[in-house]
């Protein structure tokens, strides 16, 4: 949350407060502008724009002046060494070292330094202490080391033209091209053509300079005219946005490339924008936004929809997709990074395709500061490029299962008596919850690991009541700390040396919620062991094992400061400058939680959840996310859908939006249409603003409140498909929600659908409605031969590459089951997912066109970390027409625990099978025969019930009660 609101005591107090308050509030429904920079506001930005508009009136990217010095180049263990040279306007040259890792898993890196940086040979003006390299701690933080290794089998071969060709990545089918001078690279797979960086010749390396003061000409405002040698220095040294000063001690310090992706029309990904899932053209051309995306991790509340405007997480991965090929690009950078695309019709250039009438993106990345990192990523289907991604930033988390059932919050339940009340009443109105929250007014004042005695006097008896139905509490803990002396937390904060500094080396002070604040040093690891100190039970009153953590505000988001957050002269740990990783402090601050929460007892090793605003390429592997302060507006809740899918091709796919709309209240039509949608996010949380009247769902009425809670329910009975897609996510990085063009990878027409998806390798589709009075929805539906069967009365639809309009009044979510698929389900719905842990499954078999079908199952403890010990069950369903069904082992890696979890899972069973597009040849047949691996008797019998389907819907059939068990093999045999 961010809209400021306290109770300040004294006079001063008063006064800071209402002058926040017209500062921080304001009606609904408008970001302010004005506290965030535009591209033509930032020096960087500004500048590389102007040397791309230069370079493309000049008409020659030939003129990019910078060349590898051949002699330079060295080849050892899969990677390439050069120096390259730019040599400026005054014949001034300066070097930088190159560095190409070609890994073994196909991925090439392309890393640029600085030479005079990396030897520290600079000075830094206004005395400042920060390092003098450009910052090389991204990859720490991002990369797993996984996918690092290189592949020593490269080929490398330089020719008498000046180019060296490497062959690289699986049986060599890679190729970069590598052009001296000027300096580019091109890049093939199996021979086509995919990427070139510096194609259009907009590499930039701005090199360190001393700053040379000139002499002011008394009397003359104007400066005078530059000469064609010289460089307009306007933007290079001290910059000023909204009465804040950046001193910039490195003076101009950014490094920015394109890179052209050849043939493809559609690019994803650059979390975060309010956007739509294929980008858009940010320069010239109708329609198009008039600045590139931004990537700069700031607090930005009311969030503008459809535009380019940064938001509160930052992944600078992007996928570009083409029928037949997927290429990714990952910029890993932690400074401010704008992003331009523009699309152009082939031309001449790329006639060597001999394709006709394709289009390619052109993209424009520049970041402020630090090294240029790139990776470039060629595949054939986007679920390749996942698994590639993964294996450089890691997967992932796979949550405890209560995590992906439903979340209740809101700003703020009032007391511990308070939350009471609450839980009794979902029990009261039959609707399942599993995490109820508290925002930031359970502290004692915003200090956090203080509870409000007031109001919260027994937290641990809230914490018992919930336990008792298997329930969890989320509290909210930010990483500013009140300054107040007194304060245990800021005195050891402060004693330690552990607090984010100043560009004077002294505690940063900044003004956030509790006032005036410091703010942790996540980056620090003495930083991050004090802050686990701080968890343990005994310590942490109040907290027990079904309490969790909520960090909100890590951007950071700092009141009245430039662009929201902290000034980029700050330092962190090891003496870095605060602009060389800003877009990094929100994962590292998420990551100290969730190791502290590792922490909290010896001997209870569960697995954390930790929600994030802020985020970056590797945050998935530490918990969920949400989009932050939205609307209770229709628009949001459409915009939401992208937004989620986004998250997904962006590798961070445990996401959602705030269910029902931040600011303001919602009409109880949208409140409900946003429970049927927010029931397919992967994090499902309802929350509201302070300000806004409770909406519990109880709360509505009829038609209302059974409506959400079928829609609640409807979570719960898919909840071992989710759990199965999650599973999945951790493994090989697919989204958890897909969309179409993700799963019909071929299908042109499904690129730029972003309104409707897929719940993982389920065959599930959903499309929420997103508008006022609207009760059907079209619904696109890839030409993939199959049939389509309504999720609640097997209303045939057929694949044909159309859209088809189906009913959807107030009750009724429109979801289909895409044939060919077997979806796992569970259907006792109870008050939580803890207390469903034993039930017995139902299995939907949907069978394809070719009567066949298929799924998996995903189950484990959802608790701890057990599974990584072998101790789960993995499942294949087949249905094949001669066959019957059967239920195969998936679990190619059996542990230590794999025997005992099978043991205490022996009594689940599956309780029912429904087929649907059944075979017409069953009409009649009573039951099918049951083997199961293991049994006393050869085989038994269960019942088997036929029905007819007509009137558009498919024949159907039953099977009841085979009693087999889910951790088994078993056959169901039908003839
Ligand atoms: C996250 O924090 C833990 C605990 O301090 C540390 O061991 C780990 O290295 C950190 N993660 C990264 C990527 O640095």
């Amino acid at each position: 949350m961010a809209c400021f609101r306290t109770r300040p005591a004294g006079w001063f107090s008063i006064i800071l407060f209402i002058s926040l308050f017209t500062l921080f509030c304001h009606p609904a429904g408008s970001v302010k502008h004005k506290d965030f920079k535009t591209c033509e506001q930032s020096g960087f930005c500004t500048r590389n724009r102007r040397l791309a508009d230069s370079v493309t009136a000049q008409g020659d990217p030939y003129l990019s002046p910078y060349h590898i010095d051949p002699r330079t180049l060295k080849v050892t263990n899969g990677q390439l060494e050069a120096i390259v040279t730019k040599t400026t306007l005054t014949k001034e040259t300066f070097t930088f070292p190159l560095l190409i890792s070609f890994l073994d898993s196909g991925v090439a890196r392309v890393t640029l330094n600085e030479d005079k940086r990396q030897r520290g040979q600079i000075d830094l003006r206004h005395g400042s202490t920060a390092r003098k390299e450009r910052y090389n701690g991204a990859a720490a933080w991002a990369l797993t080391g996984d996918g690092l290794k290189t592949n020593a089998n490269i080929k490398v071969a330089t020719d008498e033209q000046g180019f060296s060709k490497v062959a690289y990545g699986p049986d060599n089918r890679y190729e970069a091209t590598i052009r001296h001078n000027p300096f580019g690279i091109e890049f093939r797979k199996d021979g086509q053509k995919r990427v070139k960086l510096n194609d259009r010749g907009f590499l930039n390396m701005e090199h360190w300079r001393p700053k040379i003061e000139k002499p002011q000409v008394e009397g003359q405002d104007a400066q005078a005219p530059l000469t064609s040698l010289e460089e307009d220095e306007g933007t290079w040294w001290d910059e000023t946005f909204n009465g804040n000063t950046d001193s910039k001690p490195r003076g101009p310090e950014s490094m920015a490339m394109d890179i052209t992706l050849f043939g493809y029309e559609h690019v994803y990904g650059l979390a975060e924008h309010a956007s739509p899932l294929s980008l858009k053209q940010t320069r010239g051309g109708e329609g198009s936004y008039d600045q590139p995306y931004r990537m700069f991790n700031s607090d930005v509340f009311e969030y503008d929809l459809d535009s380019p405007m940064t938001l509160y997480g930052s992944i600078p991965f992007m996928q570009a997709h083409q029928k037949g090929c997927t290429t990714g690009i990952f910029w890993l950078n932690g400074a401010e990074t704008w992003v331009d695309v523009t699309k152009s019709k082939s031309t001449a250039n790329s006639l060597t395709m001999g394709l006709g009438g394709h289009v390619d993106t052109q993209t424009h990345w520049m970041s402020e500061s630090g090294l240029l990192d790139v990776f470039v990523m060629m595949a054939s289907e986007p679920a390749d490029l996942s698994r590639l991604y993964g294996e450089l930033t890691g997967y992932s988390q796979l949550p405890q299962s209560f995590a992906i059932g439903y979340h209740q919050s809101r700003w703020n339940y009032v007391s511990d008596e308070d939350v009471k009340d609450v839980d009794r009443k979902f029990d009261k109105h039959d609707i399942p919850y599993d995490v109820i929250w508290l925002d930031l007014e359970w502290t004692n004042g915003k200090r956090w690991f203080q509870w409000d005695e007031h109001s919260f006097p027994d937290p641990i008896s809230m914490n018992k009541q919930l336990d008792e139905s298997h329930r969890k509490l989320v509290i909210l803990t930010d990483p500013h700390i009140k300054s107040e002396g007194g304060y245990n937390i800021d005195d050891e904060l402060k004693s330690q040396n552990l607090a984010v500094k100043n560009k004077n080396g002294n505690d940063y002070d900044g003004w956030c919620w509790p006032g005036s604040s410091h703010w942790i040093d996540s980056f620090s690891p003495a930083a991050r062991t004090w802050w686990k100190s701080l968890f343990p039970y005994d310590k942490f009153k109040g907290t027990m094992s079904n309490v969790w953590l909520w960090n909100d505000m890590n951007e950071p988001s700092v009141f009245g400061g430039p662009d929201m957050t902290m000034p980029r002269d700050n330092l962190h740990h090891d003496k870095w400058e605060h602009r060389d990783l800003h877009n990094i402090y929100g994962l590292t601050f998420h990551n100290a939680t969730y190791h502290a929460l590792l922490e909290r007892k010896k001997g209870e090793i569960l697995r954390p959840f930790v929600l994030t605003r802020s985020f970056y390429a590797g945050s998935q592997r530490l918990g969920a996310m949400w989009t932050g302060d939205n609307l209770a507006e229709w628009s949001h809740l459409q915009a939401s859908i992208p937004m989620t899918l986004n998250q997904g091709v962006s590798g961070f796919p445990f996401a959602g939006a705030d269910v029902g709309g931040f600011f303001g209240n919602p009409s109880k039509e949208l409140q409900t249409r946003w429970y049927q949608a927010g029931a397919f996010y992967p994090f499902f949380r309802a929350h509201a603003h302070i300000d806004t009247r409770r909406r519990e769902p109880y709360l509505l009425g009829e038609p209302y409140t059974p409506i959400m809670a079928q829609a609640i329910k409807l979570r719960y009975q898919l909840l071992p498909a989710w759990y199965t897609a999650f599973h999945e996510a951790s493994v090989d990085g697919s989204p958890i929600v897909r969309a179409q063009y993700y799963v019909h990878p071929s299908d042109e027409k499904g690129f730029a659908v972003d309104d409707q998806f897929y719940v993982g390798s389920t065959g599930l589709l959903v499309k929420p409605v997103t508008a006022e009075g609207s009760t059907n929805v079209d619904i696109y539906l890839a030409p993939d031969g199959e049939n389509y069967y309504d999720y609640f009365d097997y209303t045939i639809h057929a694949g044909v590459g159309k859209t088809v309009q189906i009913d959807a009044p107030l009750e009724k979510i429109p979801l289909l089951m895409q044939g060919g698929h077997i979806i796992p389900r569970k259907d006792r719905p109870r008050r939580s997912s803890g207390l469903m842990k034993w039930d017995p499954y139902t299995l939907i078999v949907v069978l394809g066109k070719d009567g066949k079908a298929k799924g998996s199952l995903y189950v484990d403890d959802g608790e701890t970390f057990d599974f990584q010990q072998g101790a789960f069950i993995h499942r294949q369903f087949v249905f094949e027409p001669e066959d019957g069904l059967r239920s195969v082992d998936l679990a190619a890696r059996k542990g230590p625990k794999t025997a005992d979890y099978l043991k205490v899972m022996k009594d689940v069973r599956v309780e029912r099978i429904i087929v649907v597009n059944a075979p017409g040849s069953w009409e009649g047949q009573q039951s099918v025969r049951v083997v199961e691996e293991g049994a006393k008797s050869g085989s038994t019998n269960a019942p088997l019930s036929w029905h007819a389907g007509g009137d558009g819907k498919a024949a159907w059939a039953v099977i009841r009660d085979p009693r087999v068990g889910i951790g088994r093999d078993w056959r169901i045999v039908f003839s």
